[in-house]
């Protein structure tokens, strides 16, 4: 008789630890598989009050991962230092009789009080102490049997790799997490530079204050109605603070001369998408094509533009949206030889030059946005701001943006 009961007590302890192993093993988050495993755990041995603690080495305290009819007092915390963890037996149970005498038990006496513990098992993985498990009184009767201290040695043990585990994931999420701030952190830095760089490049001429920032912006915005991936619309933002750079190292005379220019100067001022492509292919950006889109911005899609003459075929998509953004910028706000346009004489000239300077699609699409965002068909509007703040609104109806 004897016999079977104590078969049947090993049966229900292998079949135990067994769901045990399933429910470590889950895809449950930390928390709730630990709660599942006190469970298991708390059911094997008949102990209605229960805690899992986790130990923080860092703070040199246990905490309550986990509990059952502890749930009241989350604020648990066993304090415990190198010295306790010593003389701690790996993943075995230790009566609270012994514990009673122990330094860890007089220095968290309190806290001991309140989980109920009767037995402690301190939980060790690869010889480091992870955390314990803290159980009341058992239900059925009080000595653990010889056969149930080796199942809970076996539980503590798993108990315990799971919750190293789980500390590893944390730490390597962490680290995760930290290398993420830390390339945010550059990437703003970055494009804090080239802000920098393109205010500079705007500064050399009296008459493109922020044009490089506004044709970022317009570029931009036509991507992202295109449907660019945002990695995308970035470089193509990032090209149009940066298309005009070459214009640095061109005489400022040459740049705001009021009267007409000489062939001589229009061939200089003509240099610049080349010069910006010598400067820039130098670095290597984290977005593709940037160079390319700022190379080909004076390109023309009926293969009139400079410096390749590249035809429409030929020129990516992202040097076309740039030329129309830059070429539409240059149209509404005056020049050293010429007033701006308004709204509607730009749009009469995108419509003019669409199929020869201008990639239909990409002056259609734009357009449209333009109208949309004039009409307050948008969520967010990125082109009319910049209107608005060079004067290019105050003559414009929407409705004369309408005709054919
Ligand atoms: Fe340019």
């Amino acid at each position: 008789m004897e016999r079977k009961t104590d078969l049947t007590r090993l049966l229900f302890s292998i079949s135990s630890l067994a769901d045990l192993g399933q429910e470590v093993s889950s895809a449950k988050d930390v928390e709730e598989k630990m709660r599942s495993a006190l469970y298991v755990v708390t059911g094997m041995f008949s102990v209605p009050r229960a805690a899992l603690l986790a130990y923080t080495p860092r703070r040199r305290c246990m905490e309550v991962l986990a509990g059952k009819g502890v749930d009241a007092a989350p604020d648990i915390r066993l304090c415990v230092d190198a010295v306790h963890l010593k003389s701690f037996p790996m993943n075995e149970l230790v009566a609270c009789d012994d514990l009673a005498g122990s330094p860890l038990y007089e220095r968290n006496r309190e806290a001991f009080r309140r989980l109920g513990t009767k037995t402690f098992v301190p939980l060790f993985a690869k010889n480091e102490c992870v955390g314990a498990l803290s159980l009341g009184k058992r239900l059925s009767r009080n000595a653990y049997l010889r056969s149930e201290k080796d199942a809970l040695k076996a539980a503590a043990h798993q108990l315990a790799i799971t919750l190293q585990n789980a500390r590893l994931f944390l730490k390597l999420s962490e680290k995760v997490a930290e290398n993420k701030r830390l390339y945010e952190n550059m990437r703003q830095i970055y494009l804090d530079t080239i802000q920098a760089f393109a205010a500079a490049i705007d500064f050399k001429d009296d008459y493109t204050k922020n044009h490089s920032l506004r044709v970022a912006t317009y570029a931009a915005a036509v991507a992202g109605d295109l449907g660019w991936q945002e990695k995308d619309i970035e470089a193509i933002y990032i090209a149009g603070l940066l298309h005009d750079i070459g214009k640095i190292v061109i005489d400022s005379g040459i740049i705001n001369k009021r009267d007409e220019l000489t062939t001589r100067e229009r061939d200089v001022i003509r240099t610049h998408p080349q010069v910006s492509y010598s400067i820039l292919s130098k670095i290597r950006f984290p977005w593709k094509n940037v160079v390319q889109f700022i190379r080909h911005h004076h390109e023309r899609i009926d293969g009139g533009g400079y410096p390749d003459s590249l035809s429409e075929g030929e020129l990516s998509e992202g040097a076309k949206i740039l030329n129309l953004a830059d070429a539409f910028d240059a149209m509404v706000t005056d020049r050293p030889y010429r007033d701006r346009l308004t709204l509607e004489e730009a749009f009469r000239e995108i419509r003019r030059c669409r199929g020869t300077q201008f990639d239909g699609r990409i002056s259609d699409v734009f357009c449209d946005l333009l109208r949309k965002e004039m009409d307050g068909d948008v969520m967010q509007a990125r082109i009319l701001p910049q209107l608005r703040k060079i004067g290019a609104l105050q003559l414009e109806p929407a409705g004369t943006l309408y005709e054919a």
